[in-house]
């Protein structure tokens, strides 16, 4: 679906009377090109004193990308990104030297532009002064995100107390975050949890070699996810419905994968998709559980046949397929299942009680997951997107659209393409660190935490 909104307030005479009229302007969001920059620009390193050692190993992997790194931050020069590592930072007050030598900066980042901070968790903090300086840099952060403008975004990696910085996944997640691939991803923590994981040979095509399902895949964010993958390396089994047949039929052929008509609920569902994995591609890697309804209806005026289904598709299906697999022995080292939640599982939605059960559900079914696919050597986590521009939301009322679209740091919804970049980061090898976590895509909405 296109935003008629947007385009009108990036071109030509409509331009200028936006900017008279002082009405919002959502920008064009800077999205992943193979062979663009990393970066549109030269990315300035911050820190504060005890953070240094970091700081310098953090500007070395840059400089790898080879970036334009910078260590301060004289005259009217701008920035494509600026990277804030707080990682040792002693109490509160050690934050101002940094963050006042960010600000001036803030004006002189370029159009997407990013703000990446880097630190430790409060929770596993040695005093309560640190603690105070690691919740400090969320606060800070998610708070900056919002002054951002440009289509520039802000986000962070946590990284937990023991892993260096130079792991995988927190050079991993930088790199996502500093790219195109992030571009609808704003004011969220990435938590790093583990040093496990290796840095790909190929940073734009991590997945090759590897065999993913995909479910939901005739169309919206699956399709999206399918291509994504596919272009990311991997061979995509595609999963939908048999009354998408067609629809399936076609993107699979796109991304030279294969289609498999399935209604996931089913309860041979996981037996069926082993089956075809085994027999057409000899390996299975990645899940991803796409497949979603929505049935809304106000709790009061609530059936059981607009309840069970939505909650037998959304998170029903996936708890059930991902424990036969794992019962089946069919995910093992290095496997990634990744869920669809959604912002209203989150901070709840009116007229989605339902849906919002199965979304919650699904957060906490990653959480409780992560353990048993840590034991073979995989990761389980969840995506929650916000506003995303696909049939299902089109169907939303056009003043209620209207506001939902709008209601985000990024004033704007993202496309499905936003959602399938997140998901094909957190299926890398590069993301082996990071599990049992939900990672929203929803241009900061204004809802939730
Ligand atoms: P969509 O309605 O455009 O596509 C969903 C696909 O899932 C369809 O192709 C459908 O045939 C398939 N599907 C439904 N039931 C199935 C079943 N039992 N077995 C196999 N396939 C089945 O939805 P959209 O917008 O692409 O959403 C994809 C996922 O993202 C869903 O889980 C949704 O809840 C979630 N999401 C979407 C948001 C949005 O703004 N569009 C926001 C938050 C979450």
């Amino acid at each position: 679906m296109t935003d008629t909104y947007l385009n009108l307030v990036n071109a030509g005479f409509t331009k200028k009377l936006a900017k008279q009229l002082g009405l919002p302007r959502p920008a064009v969001l800077r999205r992943y090109r193979p062979g663009a920059p990393l970066v549109p620009g030269p990315v300035l390193v911050l820190h504060d004193d005890a953070s240094s050692s970091d700081a310098d190993a953090l500007a070395a992997q840059l400089l790898d990308w080879d970036l334009d790194v910078r260590r301060h931050a004289p005259g009217d020069e701008r920035y494509g990104a600026v990277v804030v590592v707080l990682t040792e930072v002693g109490g509160p007050e050690a934050l101002s030297t940094p963050l006042l030598a960010l600000g001036p900066v803030l004006k002189r980042l370029t159009p997407g532009g990013r703000v990446v901070t880097v630190s430790r968790p409060a929770s596993s903090a040695a005093s309560p002064a640190v603690a105070a300086a690691r919740q400090g840099v969320d606060g800070v952060l998610r708070s900056v995100a919002k002054e951002l403008r440009g289509g520039a975004t802000g986000n962070g990696v946590v990284v937990a107390e023991g892993v260096p910085v130079g792991a995988p996944s927190v050079v991993g997640a930088l790199h996502f975050l500093l790219s195109g691939r992030s571009a609808f991803v704003d004011g969220q923590l990435v938590q790093v949890t583990s040093g496990a994981g290796a840095l790909p040979g190929d940073w734009d095509r991590p997945l090759e070699g590897t065999v993913a399902v995909v479910t939901g895949a005739a169309r919206g964010i699956g399709a999206a996810i399918a291509r994504v993958l596919a272009r990311d390396g991997a061979t995509v089994v595609a999963v939908d419905v048999p009354a998408a047949g067609d629809a399936l039929a076609k993107v699979a052929n796109e991304v030279r994968g294969s289609a498999l008509q399935l209604d996931i609920t089913a309860d041979d569902a996981a037996a069926r998709i082993l089956e075809h994995v085994r027999s057409r591609h000899g390996r299975l890697d990645v899940v991803v559980h796409n497949a979603g309804i929505t049935r809304d209806k106000l709790l009061a005026n609530m059936t059981a046949e607009k309840w069970d289904p939505v909650v037998a598709v959304n998170v029903g299906a996936p708890l059930r397929i991902t424990e036969e697999l794992l019962a089946a022995g069919a995910l093992g080292e290095g496997s990634r299942v990744v869920c669809l939640a959604s912002t209203s599982g989150i901070a709840g939605n009116r007229g989605q009680t339902n849906y919002a059960a199965s979304k919650a559900g699904v957060v906490g079914f990653v959480a409780a997951s992560a353990p048993a696919l840590a034991e073979v050597g995989g990761t389980i986590n969840a995506v929650a997107p916000g506003f995303i521009e696909t049939d299902m939301t089109a169907r939303i009322p056009f003043a209620t659209r209207e506001l939902a679209r709008r209601f985000n740091s990024l004033q704007q919804g993202g496309q499905p393409v936003d959602v399938a970049e997140t998901i094909a980061f957190l299926a890398s090898p590069q993301a082996a660190g990071i599990s049992g976590e939900t990672l929203r895509v929803c241009g900061q909405n204004m809802v939730g935490r």
